[in-house]
């Protein structure tokens, strides 16, 4: 068999493969971007040494604790405090000023991972006087996250290194002033999680559940494709009071997409969006 035929059968297995995640589990990953889904199921196969994705699909449909396996594979989690600093940076001078004009905020952290976003951000918020007019609601489709979300509890080594973004991102105290360092761990301030509710919440499939102030949903929405991206600023749009306000990563973009003409720019490098009133 020749090469261009092995890869056509690999195509076929992988679109099997997710079908049958569909059919038996429920979780829909046909719109990831397929490039995605074909290097990390490529990659669960080797390590698992396997010979091909089917052999992987029949393990799945018989073993759910292969499919968790998957569902961590396909999500990836990497995420850090204050990543990229500009954005929260923005997010002090360009947004702060507009949620202090209401007297209680909800904020949706939509794909918060581990939960160093959300940390830094109700920092943000102490630091501006917010937080306890904030309700946040954190979600992911992974519970394995959310769980060392709710700890709140760091390796001390990333904690310092993220040390330098929280300076950058115009922090006002000493970094440390909010954890306690305890042998490899850094340990943040309970007061920090109060107001935030921690959720499963599957983007393509979960409905609006909160009139939001501000979604920040950074670095998800490049694993989908076009039309998924839609779907999900579709519903983030929906979720949004009129003036209420997205942040989204620094490769992903509104333009070309069916809510454009619903939000203005804020910011331009930090793709930061408040909604049109009257939308
Ligand atoms: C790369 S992390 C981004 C974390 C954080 N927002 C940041 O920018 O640092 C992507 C997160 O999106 C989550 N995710 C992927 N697909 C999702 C879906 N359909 N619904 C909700 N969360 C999803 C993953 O589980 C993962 O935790």
């Amino acid at each position: 068999m020749n090469e261009k035929e092995l890869l056509e059968i690999e195509n076929i297995e992988l679109q099997l493969l997710i079908e049958a995640i569909y059919l038996k589990y429920g979780y829909d990953f046909k719109n990831y971007t397929k490039s995605h889904l074909k290097r990390r199921i490529l990659r669960r196969v080797k390590l698992d040494n396997l010979k091909t994705i089917t052999q992987l699909t029949e393990k799945m449909l018989y073993d759910r604790e292969v499919l968790k396996q998957i569902l961590l594979d396909l999500s990836i989690n990497v995420t850090e405090m204050f990543r990229f600093p500009k954005f929260f940076k923005d997010l002090r001078e360009d947004v702060i000023p507009l949620l202090k004009t209401y007297p209680s905020i909800n904020i949706w952290h939509a794909g918060c991972s581990t939960g160093e976003e959300v940390i830094s951000m109700a920092i943000l918020l102490k630091e501006e006087g917010l937080l306890n007019r904030v309700n946040i609601y954190a979600t992911d489709i992974n519970k394995k996250v959310l769980d060392i979300a709710k700890e709140g509890i760091y390796s001390i080594e990333d904690v310092k290194k993220w040390t330098k973004n929280y300076q950058e991102a115009g922090g006002k105290k000493s970094f440390s002033d909010y954890y306690v360092a305890k042998y490899d761990h850094a340990i943040f301030d309970q007061d920090l999680l109060k107001n935030v509710t921690f959720l499963e919440h599957n983007l393509v499939i979960d409905k609006s559940f909160i009139d939001a102030n501000l979604v920040i949903c950074r670095n998800v929405l490049i694993y989908f494709n076009k039309e998924l991206q839609n779907q999900v600023l579709e519903l983030f749009e929906e979720s949004l009071i009129p003036g209420g306000m997205i942040g989204i990563g620094s490769k992903e973009n509104l333009k070309f997409t069916s809510v454009n003409e619903k939000f203005e720019s804020i910011t331009a490098t930090t793709k930061i969006y408040k909604k049109k009133i009257g939308c």
